[in-house]
């Protein structure tokens, strides 16, 4: 009898299906992305969301005390054995009513749902618990990852956690330094390329294949698995209510992705009525997703995507000398390889997508920061998002809105910084030089 849980090619014409012990990363078939399925009825999944409330109990448990691994029945993909956990997810959904007046939502209805407070200090950890623990149950020694920034950071801590080696590539320039110290920091090989992320991404993927490392981007569909676990601890937090919208940054578009499995998933179980709409957003220096989706009108259409218009937009950025450029280096990316599973998360979410430019990223990251906890400048892309949402009516000031800060403000101190410094900025909070001396000091106090 075939295992109840299993990878699956997501092409239509495929099907291809593969062990959840194969550690690929694409279809050996026809070269599409996998997801990982489940057959539930075979499996043990809880009647009521609520019943995850029983882990609060037993919270002395590494286990129970993971916001990966305390939903482990909604991705039981390994034993508990296997299961890695540095205490990823203890994160919170702060309803903020100074950065919903920002935006144009009404008070109550803005949720910021801080992925800053993750131990390395971004989302991606949700990810790598769970795949890093896939690539343990294996037997994998050696990971690697393309990354902007905070996959490597995330990686390198985890792999060092379990004794793994680690190679990260990176592109050369654009990588914040708080993001760049935590990989060297946690002693990931790191390799950095002539070139920008989507050079990094075509070189691992072809260095894993060749050196069978065992790859751990978002290609990696046990990682997405973590990340659906962001969606249930925004569940969990609004007291398993259904919220009117998810807005999310758009990179390489594992988040999306995976945030639409969840609900599919969720709806499937009969643990949600209703599933929310998802708003992507991605940097005008780096808009793919907006130029195929919104403007070339590129849908799932059940699994049958025109690729040859995916094909025929990347020649013409290739022939273009296309190079994508944003402040917000995290989501600096021109050819995101979730872009099909996106695209299923934006039909099953009856989503939309938007581009917004490095000002409206830089003011918005500017009041998270002087209202909320901070993040970093891809984050705040979330709520550029919903002020360009709210302006443009197609979302409602009453309507609940969730934006994902998906990583910690220390990330990009030198962004932070010079936004001060910069007069031009619409928020900029310079410091002032005073002589080192008393009076002039409370002079300028007093001012
Ligand atoms: N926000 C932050 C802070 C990120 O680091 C990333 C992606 C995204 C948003 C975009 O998320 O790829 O799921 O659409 N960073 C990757 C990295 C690419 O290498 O750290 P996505």
């Amino acid at each position: 009898m075939k295992n109840a849980v299993y990878q699956k090619c997501l092409n239509p014409d495929c099907r291809a299906t593969y062990d959840v012990g194969d550690p690929l990363f694409a279809c050996q078939k026809c070269g599409d992305l996998l997801d990982v399925c489940y057959e539930w009825g075979r499996l043990n999944v809880p009647t009521s969301l609520k019943d995850f409330e029983t882990k609060w109990v037993t919270r002395n448990r590494p286990l129970d005390r993971s916001g990966v691994w305390r939903f482990q029945e909604l991705l039981p993909f390994c034993s508990s054995e296997y299961c890695l956990t540095v205490g990823e997810g203890q994160t919170i959904l702060q309803s903020n009513d100074e950065v919903a007046c920002y935006a144009g939502s009404d008070p109550g209805n803005l949720f910021l749902q801080y992925e800053g407070m993750n131990p390395s200090g971004s989302f991606k950890d949700n990810g790598m618990a769970a795949g890093v623990s896939h690539a343990r149950m294996v037997g994998a020694e050696h990971v690697a990852c393309a990354s902007t920034g905070n996959t490597s950071a995330s990686l390198a801590l985890y792999a060092h956690t379990c004794g793994m080696k680690c190679t990260v590539f990176i592109g050369s320039g654009k990588i914040a330094y708080g993001k760049l110290s935590q990989a060297l920091d946690y002693g990931a090989q790191t390799i950095q390329i002539q070139g920008d992320f989507d050079d990094c991404m075509r070189q691992v993927q072809d260095v894993c294949r060749q050196l069978k490392l065992y790859l751990v981007n978002s290609l990696n569909p046990f990682r997405l698995e973590g990340q659906k676990t962001i969606m249930f601890r925004v569940l969990e937090a609004l007291r398993w209510q259904v919220p009117d919208w998810i807005i999310v940054p758009g990179g390489n578009l594992g988040n999306s992705s995976a945030f639409g499995k969840a609900f599919v998933e969720l709806k499937e179980l009969g643990l949600i009525d209703r599933i929310p709409r998802l708003a992507v957003i991605n940097a005008t220096g780096a808009n793919t997703l907006f130029e195929l989706y919104e403007n070339q009108g590129l849908r799932f259409n059940g699994g049958h995507v025109a690729s040859e218009e995916i094909c025929k937009y990347y020649k013409k950025l290739d022939a273009d000398g296309y190079r994508p450029d944003t402040l917000a280096s995290a989501i600096e990316i021109s050819r995101p390889v979730n872009l099909k599973k996106c695209l299923r998360a934006l039909e099953v979410c009856n989503g939309v997508v938007r581009e917004v430019s490095d000002t409206d990223i830089l003011d918005a990251k500017a009041q998270i920061g002087l209202h909320g906890l901070g993040c970093e400048p891809a984050s705040a892309a979330s709520v550029a998002g919903l002020k360009l949402l709210r302006a443009q009516g197609v979302i409602e000031s009453r309507e609940q809105v969730v934006c994902i800060l998906t990583g910690h403000q220390l990330k990009d101190p030198n962004c932070t910084v010079s936004y001060h410094m910069d007069t031009q900025g619409e928020f900029s909070n310079r410091p002032v030089e005073v002589a080192n001396d008393l009076d002039a000091v409370i002079a300028e106090i007093q001012k």
